[in-house]
């Protein structure tokens, strides 16, 4: 997949797209079981909505008509930086705004981004776009999406496309590496779109608190049982919401967890 970014702040990527997984997977993997080399999963590509400017000062912004407070990002900028990069390559691309007036970003929408060949996710700040060009991208063809990370207002895109891309790019098949997987965790269809089963590791009591006998057991259907069991029950106590969801009903896999 390719990963474009537009943003008047590429600099507060660095550290993200730098570190752990989101690195990993930018980069040829060996496996170390088999000496096999998996090629990188994702490119990034980051763009300064700045560097698409055509006055003298690189100004992206004016105040809003009507009067109120804050700046508007223009239209022409965004447009111009938009075409300028899919221009960079062929493969289309799928282009989201981030925005707090979005969809709510949902596992089932990251799903389906992660099957892309390309994602662009462009990033405001300030009071937002002008709403034109919204209109005029969303007109065209490749249309435009926007997603919301939730019911609150950031001061900018950056980390919400920043939450946006490291959901995606785990689900990017390879991208874990051969150890990991995105399966069997919340929201998973693995899971039935329920929440995930608690987890334990050694040692067996800590604190005088032991880990629940049925995972000594070694009885694999036992154990896939229970932690469907315990599943359900956390998703009923604290996320019920979930349970009328259709993700939730029907599409559990959890026998075939290893
Ligand atoms: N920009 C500012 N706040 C946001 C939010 N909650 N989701 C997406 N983009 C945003």
């Amino acid at each position: 997949m390719r990963l474009d970014l537009l943003t008047l702040f590429p600099e507060m990527f660095a550290g993200v797209l730098g570190s752990s997984i989101l690195k990993r997977a930018a980069e040829p993997l060996k496996d170390p079981a088999t000496g096999n080399v998996r090629p990188p999963v994702v490119e990034y590509h980051l763009a300064n909505l700045r560097d698409h400017t055509t006055n003298k000062h690189q100004k992206v912004d004016q105040p809003p008509y009507g009067g109120g407070p804050g700046m508007v990002i223009q239209s022409q900028v965004v447009w111009d930086a938009v075409h300028a990069v899919e221009a960079q390559d062929p493969r289309p691309a799928t282009r989201v705004v981030m925005t707090p007036q979005g969809k709510p970003l949902t596992h089932a929408i990251v799903e389906q981004l992660a099957r892309k060949p390309r994602l662009m996710l462009i990033a405001g700040h300030y009071e937002g776009f002008d709403e034109r060009v919204l209109d005029a991208l969303r007109d065209e063809p490749a249309g435009l999406e926007e997603i919301s990370i939730g019911d609150y207002v950031l001061s900018g895109g950056e980390l919400p496309a920043m939450v946006l891309l490291d959901a995606v790019v785990r689900l990017i098949p390879g991208a874990l590496g051969t150890q990991a997987s995105a399966h069997d965790e919340s929201f998973s269809s693995e899971l039935g779109g329920l929440l995930d089963y608690p987890h334990y590791t050694r040692p067996r009591t800590w604190q005088g608190r032991d880990v629940p006998d049925v995972l000594l057991s070694g009885d694999h259907a036992k154990i896939n049982a229970w932690r469907l069991e315990q599943a359900r029950q956390r998703t009923a106590d604290r996320r019920p919401d979930l349970l009328g969801q259709p993700a939730a009903i029907g599409r559990s896999t959890i026998t075939v967890l290893r």
